[in-house]
């Protein structure tokens, strides 16, 4: 009932109670007016003489006329109140009724603004659906994308049907969950939101590599009430991602054999004691030294590049530590002499026989031994240290052993050096950043070693920590799991 029908049409109670007011005022004013006009009348014509008697004739229906005028003022007084509660109650039903038609005119609205934003979204796709996969939202993008009207789809398709499906076999293979809409949905379920590539299927067949964003939707109540797909076109990127990553390896590839040559050469003509002035004998030195530093770089190169294309394999064997150290120690010696930095090795007596790679440990360990000595300054410390702890579940080290603790063994590489920015100790695993340190002190690098050390860590199963202090020093502590 709007407002102003029930301005017109009061409640039905209060209606009644209104008329028995008026039903009982009327017939009791008219009958006290009788009883003192009668005997008024009656007294004018001299019909009733002026005695005590005809006084209290007078006087009794004359009180009675004033009794009946002060209870009609009382009826006439609640019905004015109920008239006021009558209209306050109106305004207050109006007043409510504009504030539901503020309230539903702000929510078309937003609906619409939301619509009308989803609608111009030409270049990502965004599929909303029910929480079983039931197709609700199938923005422009998606049409474009997957080559449907929104007609076709909204209310008649799965998100599954899109899907590649032994991307999702997979999936649910991995996860060990059945397949269906669960194994796309699972990490956004559990972590609240998901990015990952998926191909998603066209409607002429095309796959196309897409970058989707999954995140659970709620209704007003905080009821789930299905899921939303934000996807963007990476097929291109991708491919050129992967044409760039073969391009790097194979030109680190064709540069690695001649430069091998050149330094097989050069080696051959430095050993020649006799032929060679010292003059030449340190011209070639310093082109060795370059040659040595650029096949460096191209190594590096062609392992990140295998890393990328998910191509590092591990050779694991019985591996000790401490000859790992050792020999780290020695290859670091030239330059840490040179350098004025000593270099101490903290290890057991004996060996720390871990199962890994030989070949890729040596690498992870000599980069940050060379790290630690070319980021101090001479007159500092570069310290080695080998030894076994026990990692709790929550990730904590201790020397002992403790239950549920599995025994892992460490190498740590503690220098006195220039140290790494607290801030700037997040990205240091990035491949190509160097420290502002390392920048203001000119030391030479091209930032791939720490990415390559993180890389063969991972690949062995352990972590990769840092500790530094700016100007104090900087220690990398290498954690790698240990045969019981
Ligand atoms: N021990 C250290 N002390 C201070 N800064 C360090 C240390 N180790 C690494 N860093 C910082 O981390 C950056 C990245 O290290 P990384 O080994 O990847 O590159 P790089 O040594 O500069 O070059 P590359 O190893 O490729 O020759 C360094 O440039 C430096 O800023
Ligand atoms: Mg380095």
């Amino acid at each position: 009932m709007t407002a102003a029908a029930l301005d017109r049409s009061p409640a039905p109670s209060r209606r009644r109670r209104l008329a028995g007011v008026r039903r009982t005022a009327a017939p009791g004013r008219l009958v006290t007016a009788l009883a003192v006009l009668v005997p008024v009348a009656l007294l004018a014509l001299g019909a009733l003489p002026l005695t005590p008697a005809a006084l209290v004739a007078f006087l009794a229906p004359a009180g009675a006329l004033l009794a009946g005028t002060r209870h009609s003022r009382r009826q006439a007084a609640l019905i004015a109140r109920l008239e006021r509660e009558r209209a306050v109650l109106l305004d207050q039903v109006r007043s409510r009724a504009d504030e539901l038609d503020r309230a539903s005119r702000i929510m078309a609205a937003r609906a619409r603004t939301m619509t009308s934003v989803i609608d111009a979204v030409t270049e990502q796709s965004i599929i909303g659906t029910d929480p079983d996969g039931t197709i609700r939202v199938w923005n422009p993008g998606a049409e474009k994308l997957l080559g449907l009207p929104r007609a076709d789809v909204v209310r008649r398709r799965s998100i599954l049907e899109f899907h590649l499906a032994e991307e999702l076999e997979e999936a649910a293979d991995a996860q060990g969950t059945a397949v269906g809409l669960h194994a796309l949905v699972r990490a956004a379920q559990e972590n609240g939101s998901d990015v990952r590539d998926w191909t998603y299927v066209a409607a002429d067949g095309r796959q196309r590599t897409v970058a989707v964003a999954i995140t659970p939707r709620t209704d007003d109540r905080g009821v789930h009430a299905g899921w939303n797909f934000v996807g963007t076109d990476m097929t291109e990127v991708r491919a050129t991602e992967r044409m760039k990553d073969q391009f790097v390896s194979l030109v680190s590839h064709e540069l690695r054999t001649p430069l091998t040559s050149i330094l097989g050469y050069l080696e051959l003509v430095l050993d020649d004691e006799q032929s060679l002035t010292d003059e030449q004998r340190r011209y070639l030195g310093t082109v060795e030294r370059n040659a040595d530093r650029l096949l460096r770089l191209v190594g590096d190169l062609l392992f990140t590049a295998r890393v990328d294309a998910g191509q590092l394999t591990l050779q694991p064997e019985p591996v000790d530590l401490v000859a790992v150290v050792r020999a780290a120690e020695e290859t670091a010696r030239v330059a840490a002499t040179a350098g004025g930095v000593e270099l101490r090795v903290e290890a057991p007596d004996g060996a720390l026989v871990i199962s890994g790679d030989p070949m890729r440990l040596g690498q992870a360990c000599d980069n940050l031994v060379s790290n630690a000595v070319k980021f101090t300054p001479s007159g500092g410390s570069v310290t080695l240290t080998v030894g076994t702890g026990w990692r709790a579940a929550d990730g904590t080290v201790t020397a002992d052993e403790r239950p549920g603790a599995a025994p892992v063994a460490r190498l740590s590489v503690r220098d006195t050096g220039i140290g790494i920015p607290d801030d700037e100790q997040g990205k240091l695993f990035t491949r190509f950043f160097r420290a502002s340190t390392a920048q203001r002190n000119a030391v030479p690098g091209v930032g791939l070693g720490l990415s390559i050390t993180k890389a063969i860590t991972t690949a062995h199963g352990g972590t990769l920590d840092l500790e530094s202090a700016e100007g104090r020093g900087t220690t990398f502590t290498l954690t790698l799991p240990r045969g019981a």
